[in-house]
């Protein structure tokens, strides 16, 4: 089964072709980042009208990509939500006309479940049962997977994600936006001495976690402090958001009683993050392009479904901006 897969949740403009037997054919991306950066966040109605500027050439250039045409194609896989409102009406409306045009069914894919199955689009894969932990600028999930579709969320943040925590540091920092890959790079060159940061509910019993008050305090040390400071601050958030998610998923794990953690979602991308975490044990993280927004994910997910005859019933036009995991 060959299935095109668009995602469109946010400032990411991704098409793919996945084939069942052979893999992954194409994956394109557009990103609207440099768009977005003057503004210093995503603005939702640029955001909507670049995904319907570049969805149909962006398909093209797939097809051309996997030497296939449409009439070749047996799904449609898109991103339903959550997300962007407009931004996923683009997405969602270009692929359920497609599908109608071409007469083919369509998939809705939950955004996340497609970060979380990500790191199966790699060899070795990791088996069922796992942990997750689903890293991105909207959320930040612990979740307990038996299976496709069997999901059970054990712990979430209460306020910021993992991802908005390094943006909103970031942008104090001076850095631009998104930046948590720009943060990475700062706090490379600190001290891990210099400054220390608070570990928000790393001591309670429960598997939740707490980010609001990293960004409080990165403003509260950046206002008393110099840009020459400013790699040593860096150099504590990263360390504290590492620390915090590296002492959750070994107790999640030992709750759990799972062995192996698979990693998903754009802060996925974090080396230091990365190398904490393999010291859990069995780990598994999807290569770069896999941890960011892209489409290969979502036909990834959508041949996934597809195989378990999990398909639109209709050609209505779905779009959930929230929309549970589970
Ligand atoms: O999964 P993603 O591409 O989009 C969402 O679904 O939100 O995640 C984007 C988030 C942003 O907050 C971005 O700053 C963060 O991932 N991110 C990083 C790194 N690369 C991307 N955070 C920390 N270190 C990185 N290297
Ligand atoms: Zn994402």
């Amino acid at each position: 089964m060959r299935v095109l897969g668009f995602e469109t949740s946010c400032d990411e403009t991704g098409v793919a072709l996945y084939d069942s037997e052979k893999g992954l054919l194409a994956n394109v991306i557009y990103s609207q980042v440099k768009t977005h950066a003057q503004y210093g966040g995503v603005v939702p109605e640029i955001a909507s009208r670049d995904h319907i500027r570049k969805l149909a050439p962006l398909l093209q250039e797939a097809l051309a990509q996997a030497g296939l045409t449409l009439k070749e194609i047996d799904a449609i896989a898109y991103t339903a939500g959550p997300g962007l409102i407009g931004a996923l009406l683009t997405g969602s409306a270009f692929a359920k006309s497609l599908g109608f045009s071409l007469q083919i069914p369509t998939i809705a894919v939950h955004h996340m479940e497609a970060h979380l199955l990500a790191p199966l689009l790699e060899s070795p894969k990791p088996d069922f049962p796992f942990l997750a932990l689903l890293v991105s600028g909207g959320h930040t999930l612990l979740v307990h997977v038996t299976g496709l579709g069997n999901y059970q969320v054990i712990g979430e943040s209460v306020d910021d994600a993992v991802g908005e925590a390094f943006d909103k540091t970031a942008k104090l920092l001076g850095l631009g936006y998104p930046g948590g890959a720009t943060l990475e790079k700062l706090a490379s060159q600190g001290n891990p001495k210099c400054f220390h940061f608070p570990r928000p509910m790393l001591k309670d019993n429960s598997l939740n976690f707490s980010f609001s008050g990293l960004k409080t305090h990165s403003a509260q040390i950046i206002a008393q402090h110099t840009p020459a400071d400013y790699a040593d601050i860096a150099r504590a958030f990263q360390d504290a958001v590492v620390d915090i998610l590296t002492q959750k998923c070994k107790k999640a794990l030992q709750r759990a009683g799972l062995t192996r953690l698979v990693i998903g979602g754009g802060v996925a991308a974090n080396q230091s993050l990365r190398a904490s975490l393999s010291s859990l044990g069995e780990v598994f993280f999807p290569r770069f392009e896999f941890c960011t927004d892209n489409a290969a994910m979502i036909a990834f997910t959508g041949a996934l479904k597809l195989a378990q005859q999990q398909k639109d019933s209709d050609r209505t036009i779905q779009a959930y901006p929230r929309w549970e995991l589970t």
